[in-house]
């Protein structure tokens, strides 16, 4: 475990293959808030960081020390709670808020779970400048139709699926089309195109397999809690035992697609278009943007708004 003076080392190349992950996992557990240790492994461990953003959920750190080709090594810090509001909240108060985040280079969906103070500091931000941006905009009160905050949960998750999974689902052909395409037609000479197309397919793919687990499963169980609130019932428990359960594997399957967005926007150094775009490639980068910007507010308002508030629901009307 970690000490004052150095954080200690688990060398998972040392360890019998089915005891790896438990033995990880067991470190991590007894960490305290703060602190931290470090893997040494002989291949990239991020299907660890999956498993355990899945099972734990969005509480730690992984910062990459060495990344291959022989060695990775890999700092994972408990997180401490994050002391005053956090990003997630302040956005989710006044969603005029994520364009300054946006701005500051801060993630407010899936890394929404920190204060200002901690992206801050982790990200080397003028704390101050952030502070007075946020503090600029205009007093007034978030417009009634932007106020998610304040509706109702049940209501919540069909906006989410009528609004967000709807787009999802008529984006998705379109952009299949145009990112294939100037991937065949300019591939040649602009070869992150190619990279960029499979990284739209796994996007496209991991929310083809999320959406209906959300539709399905997660967001009736939240009307239902809903439902029972409002008459002033109880419900037995789920057979997935806890809402924190589906909701840390949902939370992992939003910070996988959101990976892969972040990859198609570095890849194309933020949207910029060559001298020599085509029209398909002009369409393709726009329906690409818009897409990345609906996925952060979809995101956002399941991570920040009706994740965290389903699970206090669930407090009140378990059995
Ligand atoms: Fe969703
Ligand atoms: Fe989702």
């Amino acid at each position: 475990m970690a000490t004052t003076e150095t954080i200690e080392i688990l060398d998972v190349t040392v360890i019998e293959p089915r005891l790896k992950h438990p033995t990880i996992f067991e470190w991590f557990d007894k960490l305290q808030g703060g602190d931290a240790f470090i893997i040494h492994n002989d291949h990239d461990p991020k299907p660890l960081y999956y498993q355990l953003l899945g099972e734990r959920g969005n509480v730690f750190k992984w910062d990459y020390l060495e990344q291959g080709p022989e060695i990775w090594h890999v700092q994972i810090t408990k997180l401490t709670p994050a002391a005053g509001e956090t990003v997630g909240e302040l956005v989710a108060k006044d969603f005029r808020k994520a364009q300054v985040f946006k701005k500051f280079g801060i993630d407010f969906c899936c890394g929404g779970k920190k204060s200002v103070a901690q992206v801050c500091e982790e990200k080397g931000i003028n704390q101050t400048a952030l502070e007075q941006e946020l503090k600029s905009l205009p007093e007034t009160t978030a417009g009634r139709d932007e106020n998610f905050d304040s509706w109702e949960l049940g209501f919540l998750a069909d906006y989410i699926v009528n609004v967000h999974h709807k787009y999802v689902r008529e984006a998705l052909p379109a952009l299949y089309e145009y990112t294939t395409k100037i991937a065949r037609v300019h591939g040649n000479r602009h070869p992150e195109l190619l990279e960029i197309a499979k990284h739209f397919v796994n996007v496209a793919n991991e929310l083809e397999a999320h959406m209906p687990k959300e539709e399905r499963v997660l967001f009736p169980y939240i009307k239902q809690l809903d439902e029972a609130k409002k008459n002033g019932q109880s419900i037995d428990r789920p057979a997935f035992g806890s809402i924190q359960n589906p909701i840390n594997m949902m939370e992992m399957e939003h910070e996988a697609a959101g990976d892969e967005l972040e990859a198609i926007r570095e890849l194309s150094q933020n949207f910029t278009l060559p001298a020599d775009a085509c029209a398909t490639y002009q369409v393709a980068f726009a329906k690409l943007q818009e897409f990345e910007s609906d996925l952060h507010r979809h995101i956002h308002l399941e991570n920040n708004i009706l994740f965290p508030k389903a699970l206090e629901l669930e407090k009140e009307v378990l059995k």
